[in-house]
């Protein structure tokens, strides 16, 4: 049985602070709901896959506080977190005559909660949302600090806008029905945080990856309590990101040109950071910043952690693929179409890549790299020489 406490941990951004909860059972408890603004209608937004699972349960705590409590059930993939789906989520509230005091509630991963608050951004200019995360990797990141998207064939969450929910509420319960490959790939966004931040953390995690993949309760409440606070310190920093939310990024810029340039949804977004960050931190070696242990060892964690570590060969992906980036058109070889994706990356500056490296153990820093070094390292990475 998962413990009952419940812990709470806050973003802490002056009049739009809130409060993270994670604990056991409080999807079905209206009291997890009591602070959020009462409204007449509430909207559930879910997928087909976990709406069957959770969005009744959801409902029944929600019916109290709500007149009216919709749901509306997206497909599921992060193919179709795009501009169609979001529009779905724009028809049910006009067609349920929603007013701007209506409530939207992200129950899913990463992908409904993305589209949740980019919608709630933007319906009449602005709705109060929260986030009920039921991945690993949305209840450690995605849920958390208010950054929201769809993505774009030529760029991974290109649009989109920062806003904050009023709540997270994480009910670690929901992880017993998530998949083994989903669990793996929240688990990158758990590693990431180690090397960036908390040396300590990464200890806590290599001791402790055997329990967290066998989802021991008190192992997992740990993880997203931990995670959740990193994330919360940084983002209450720099919550838009001019400066340190960056290191959150670690592997991303790597990842974002996988998932972008095998299409979306053929490799999962943390197996894309996974890889990513194994890339990262062979670039942050060659460029004299970290020695060769740290590499080995953060390669063997996401290795255990059931990730792909070694990267795909982008161009040989030159078969039309569903998704796949049309800014792959014009490269031959792998190094460059990784290279070509990259010049879109969110934090790169007049077409110049910017990398999130470690700076030391413990410490991250964003740097550019000459093109010719980045090869190397895709070069080695695309290949067996990664988990060398
Ligand atoms: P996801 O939302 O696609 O969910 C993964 C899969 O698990 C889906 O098939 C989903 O239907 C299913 N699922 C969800 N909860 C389940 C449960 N409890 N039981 C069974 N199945 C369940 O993927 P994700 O990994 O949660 O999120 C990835 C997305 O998050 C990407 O689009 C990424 O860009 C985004 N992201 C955003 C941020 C941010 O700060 N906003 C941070 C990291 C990632
Ligand atoms: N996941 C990266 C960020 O929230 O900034």
């Amino acid at each position: 049985m998962y413990s009952r406490s419940i812990e709470t941990v806050t973003i802490d951004l002056v009049d739009r602070s809130y409060p993270i909860e994670i604990g056991s059972a409080l999807l079905d408890d209206p009291q997890s709901f009591a602070a959020v603004t009462g409204a007449t209608t509430a909207l559930i937004i879910s997928n087909t896959t976990v709406a069957p699972l959770y969005a009744q349960r959801l409902k029944s705590a929600l019916s109290p506080r709500y007149k009216h409590v919709h749901l509306v059930s997206l497909p599921d993939g992060e193919e179709h977190k795009n501009w169609q789906t979001l529009n779905l989520i724009f028809d049910a509230l006009l067609e349920h005559k929603s007013d701007r005091k209506t409530v939207l509630f992200a129950l899913g991963g990463g992908v409904v909660g993305d589209m949740t608050g980019f919608a709630a951004a933007s319906y009449m200019r602005g709705v109060p949302f929260v986030q009920v995360p039921t991945t690993l990797l949305a209840q450690v990141d995605s849920s958390v600090g208010g950054k929201t998207a769809i993505n774009h064939p030529l760029g991974k969450n290109m649009i989109g806008a920062f806003y904050q929910p009023v709540k997270v509420i994480c009910d670690l319960d929901t992880l017993k029905t998530l998949p083994a490959r989903e669990l793996s790939a929240g688990l990158a966004e758990v590693i990431k945080y180690g090397p960036i931040a908390d040396m300590a953390f990464l200890d806590w995690i290599e001791a402790n990856l055997d329990a967290l993949l066998a989802r021991d309760p008190a192992a997992l409440a740990h993880a997203v309590k931990r995670s959740c606070e990193i994330k919360a310190w940084v983002v209450g920093l720099d919550e838009r990101e001019s400066g340190l939310r960056a290191i959150l990024n670690f592997g991303h810029t790597f990842g974002h040109a996988i998932e972008a340039g095998l299409g979306y949804g053929q490799w999962l977004h943390g197996e894309a950071v996974g890889c990513g960050m194994v890339m990262a931190a062979h670039l942050s070696h060659r460029l004299g910043l970290i020695d060769s242990a740290l590499v080995n060892r953060l390669t063997t964690l996401i290795q255990r952690a059931g990730l792909p570590v070694v990267g795909p060969d982008l161009a040989a992906k030159s078969a039309p693929s569903k998704g796949k980036s049309p800014a792959l058109g014009s490269s031959a070889d792998n190094a460059g179409s990784y290279l070509d994706l990259m010049r879109v990356d969110k934090k790169a500056e007049a077409g110049e890549i910017k990398f999130v490296v470690i700076d030391g153990p413990g410490r991250a820093a964003v740097r550019s790299a000459p093109d010719a070094l980045v090869r190397e390292v895709i070069n080695t990475c695309c290949t067996e020489n990664a988990i060398k």
